[in-house]
């Protein structure tokens, strides 16, 4: 899948890998994603009883700390695949968490909540996945509170060309062989291409403040192949 996938093409894909999701995501980066998905968490700026958004939820790892992060609260973890949803619904089971989850199937283009709801929220990997990220933050701004922050985690394209280089030996020689070796490496495959396609750390900023928030600061991660775009309402 090299060219633009529709939203149901995207939504297929994360239904097929559903099993394997997090298995690959502790091999591939190794384990190092939990640490970053704590950054965006804690650079959304939870507070105790506060209501918080995870869009893009999948799985749930940034909801989860989420819910460990705010005392007393509401988490709601928000995907339109039902079938990630349903392995985070799973993993709840086993958590001690300190806040209400909700997990909601819908899409983040459409988020069915009143204006200003939030008081702060995250999105890991979501943002270039979706097939409009104006259209996106427009909506998160929206049902942001004043002031709240949102953190959106996802990969970035480096600035450097040999760590671009690397990214990229990295994306098509590893994680594709390893998703082979699952049975699922033309779902891989499209993580690249949709890098290609996502603006850069700069430009996620600008979106941002075209979106409507009044602040935007972007945090490269790792030698620049991860980020962290924290705007604020
Ligand atoms: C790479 S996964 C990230 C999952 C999780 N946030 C994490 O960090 O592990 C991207 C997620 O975005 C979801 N997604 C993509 N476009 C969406 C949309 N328009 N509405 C709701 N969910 C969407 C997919 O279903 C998938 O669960």
């Amino acid at each position: 899948m090299t060219s633009s996938p529709n939203s149901q093409d995207i939504q297929t894909l994360f239904n097929d890998i559903a099993p394997i999701y997090d298995q690959m995501n502790d091999w591939l980066s190794f384990g190092i994603h939990r640490v970053w998905k704590l950054m965006a968490v804690k650079w959304s700026n939870p507070h105790p009883f506060d209501t918080a958004l995870d869009l893009c939820c999948g799985t749930g790892d940034l909801t989860f700390l989420m819910a460990k992060q705010i005392f007393q609260g509401k988490v709601i973890g928000v995907d339109f695949s039902s079938e990630l949803l349903a392995e985070a619904e799973k993993k709840q089971h086993n958590k001690s968490l300190n806040s209400e989850i909700q997990w909601l199937e819908t899409d983040v283009l459409n988020l069915p909540f009143e204006d200003n709801s939030f008081d702060c929220a995250t999105m890991g990997y979501g943002l270039r996945n979706v097939t409009d990220i104006p259209a996106c933050l427009l909506e998160i701004q929206r049902v942001l509170k004043p002031q709240a922050k949102v953190a959106i985690l996802d990969f970035h394209k480096p600035s450097e060309d040999w760590v671009a280089n690397s990214q990229k030996w990295y994306l098509d020689n590893v994680v594709v062989k390893i998703a082979d070796f699952l049975g699922t490496s033309s779902e891989y495959a499209y993580i690249y291409p949709s890098l290609e396609r996502f603006p850069n750390g700069e430009s996620q900023i600008q979106l941002g403040l075209n979106a409507g928030f009044s602040q935007g600061i972007h945090y490269p991660l790792f030698g620049g192949i991860m980020g962290i775009l924290v705007l604020t309402k």
